[in-house]
């Protein structure tokens, strides 16, 4: 079988839900899921995070302790607290077995959980960055260590504080507008092998050369599901 992910294992998957990668796809250390995740392909993990609501792009350098898409809470009901609409909250026990919950989203009113975070591609998020749901990061973004994200980032701006601000551009306005239309994050690196990485005006000079004769890697979503628990193996003595 083609190995789609590294780190599988490291995955939680909470609440049912479902990991989707455009692989390949790493994973550090351990990741908890708490909804449907769509990750783009050449993207890594650090350890410690949480994806509660959000879909992530290609190339993204994701460090230690985030947590993207963050949920909310009801700040207008009687309680910021699960019980009112998430039976599996306390459900459980006998003391709510019989509570009664309220639907967040009755009548289509739009919910106090947000919407899903877009993170695009190139993004570095930095350690422990939380991004509230719904915003939307840019590519080529950076968010500054420690970061709390309340509203979108703008292409290759780099953000910082909490709540996170613009501390400077990545690149000049005319480089980030060259690389928004080359969007090289299409290809593989195989096809951009060969590119001067290190050398920023000559890696787009040789882009610009490239990418009309390259067809994007487009390997698809898969679907990746929890790897079953190691085979035990059986003792012959003793
Ligand atoms: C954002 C970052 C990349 C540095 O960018 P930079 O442009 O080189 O930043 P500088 O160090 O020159 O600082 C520029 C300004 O941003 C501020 N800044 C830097 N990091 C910041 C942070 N995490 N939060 C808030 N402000 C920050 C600096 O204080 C400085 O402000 P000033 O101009 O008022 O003095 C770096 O600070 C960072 O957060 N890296 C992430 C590291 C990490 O999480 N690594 C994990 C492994 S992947």
């Amino acid at each position: 079988m083609k190995e789609h992910v590294r780190g599988a294992q490291h995955v939680e998957r909470l609440g049912g839900s479902k990991l989707f990668v455009e692989p390949p796809v790493r994973f550090n250390g351990r990741t908890a899921l708490r909804s449907d995740t769509y990750v783009g392909a050449y993207t890594s993990f650090g350890r410690d995070g949480e994806v509660q609501d959000a879909r992530i792009g290609r190339y993204c350098e994701i460090a230690p302790g985030v947590l993207l898409g963050a949920t909310g809470h009801p700040l207008d009901w009687l309680s910021v607290s699960s019980f009112q609409y998430k039976k599996a909250s306390w459900g459980w026990h006998p003391s709510a077995v019989d509570s009664e919950v309220v639907d967040p989203e009755k009548g289509g009113r739009a919910s106090f959980r947000g919407t899903t975070a877009t993170i695009g591609n190139d993004v570095w998020i930095g350690a422990n960055v939380v991004i509230l749901s719904g915003v939307t990061i840019g590519d080529g973004a950076v968010l500054a260590a420690g970061s709390v994200v309340t509203s979108d980032v703008p292409p290759y701006a780099i953000v910082g504080g909490a709540p996170a601000k613009v501390i400077r551009q990545r690149v000049p306005d005319d480089v980030r507008d060259e690389l928004l239309g080359l969007r090289w994050w299409r290809f593989s690196p195989n096809q951009l092998s060969g590119i001067p990485f290190d050398d920023q005006p000559a890696a787009i000079a040789e882009l610009r050369t490239r990418v009309a004769s390259l067809e994007p890697y487009e390997p698809g979503f898969v679907e990746i599901v929890k790897p079953p628990p190691a085979k035990k193996r059986r003792r012959l003595f003793g």
